[in-house]
């Protein structure tokens, strides 16, 4: 069993873009400049906005973060919006989510100009990417991808299960593995709530894909053997061996299945690095143009 190591691969595109920016400096080119906008106060969300502005620190491309309080109304968050679309100076930028309720998510989503949704969740680049046109993929998905391609996985022919359907990672990456590309070619199973026998559907994929938001919830019994594994999972669990704690574990029983596959990405230290490694990569086609020209 080989762990598939995405800090190790993260931390090497990192250090790709770094080089890139540094040459863009150095050649008097634009700084890539990220933003994000924040609403309230969720913790995880200032966990996950505080960890892409180090990340940005880190390669060399300048972050601004706009904390906006939890009563800001729809439309003040909508202004905001629409000056950072006619900013020059900003690239990209996103919307941390989820929103306090009274703001609709849709809206703000579709406020966003699609050529500075660095994210990728505008309808736009969710229809650019269904098309085969260029588009800036979903941090999650993109990052599962780039994981699959530099770990060597040959993807061509395989079956996948994919195990949730979110807009942000089940959706988007049954989409990306089925595409006629490398990786992909997949025979995809998308697999939710509502579907029957999932155990035994999991059962056979040679590449399962775990996203369904439920701690431990692959089993041993649910993988075959030699399978891929990728889990896309994050739970905070009380702990007495931490110092903080607690402890992070994936949607997958990692102590059984890891006995049972032949790769697996481990929690932490598997996909949760590359997502801001992805939104990363994606300033910097921003910045030069890659996707709208
Ligand atoms: N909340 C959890 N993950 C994400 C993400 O990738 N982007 C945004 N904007 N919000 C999130």
């Amino acid at each position: 069993m080989k762990i598939i190591n995405g800090k190790k691969i993260a931390e090497k595109i990192r250090m790709e873009i770094k080089t890139e920016v540094a040459r863009m400096i150095d050649a008097d080119d634009k700084t890539p400049h990220l933003a994000a906008i924040i609403v309230g106060e969720d913790p995880a969300s200032q966990t996950y906005v505080a960890g892409k502005e180090k990340a940005c620190k880190s390669v060399g491309i300048t972050s601004s973060v706009y904390k906006l309080p939890e009563n800001t109304t729809e439309k003040e968050l909508l202004e905001l919006i629409e000056f950072l679309n006619n900013d020059a100076e900003v690239d990209g930028f996103i919307v941390q989510l989820p929103l306090p309720g009274h703001i609709s998510e849709e809206k703000i989503i579709q406020s966003i100009d699609p050529s500075k949704d660095v994210d990728g969740f505008h309808p736009v680049n969710l229809g650019r990417m269904l098309s085969g046109l260029p588009s800036y993929l979903p941090a999650t998905p993109y990052g599962i991808v780039q994981l699959l391609d530099r770990s060597k996985i040959e993807t061509e022919g395989k079956h996948c299960v994919v195990l949730g359907r979110s807009n942000i990672v089940g959706t988007p990456i049954s989409i990306l593995l089925s595409r006629k590309a490398n990786p992909g070619n997949c025979t995809v199973t998308i697999c939710h709530s509502k579907t029957k026998d999932i155990g035994k559907i999991a059962a056979t994929a040679d590449i399962l894909i775990a996203a369904i938001g439920q701690a431990e919830f692959v089993k041993a019994d649910m993988v075959k053997k030699d399978a891929v594994v990728i889990d896309v999972g994050i739970h905070r669990i009380p702990s007495d061996k931490t110092k903080s704690g607690f402890r992070l574990i994936g949607d997958v029983k990692f102590d059984e299945v890891s006995k049972k596959c032949s790769h697996i990405t481990p929690v932490p230290g598997g996909v949760g690095p590359m997502t801001i490694t992805s939104l990363l990569q994606n300033t910097l086609k921003a910045c030069k143009k890659e996707i709208y020209g």
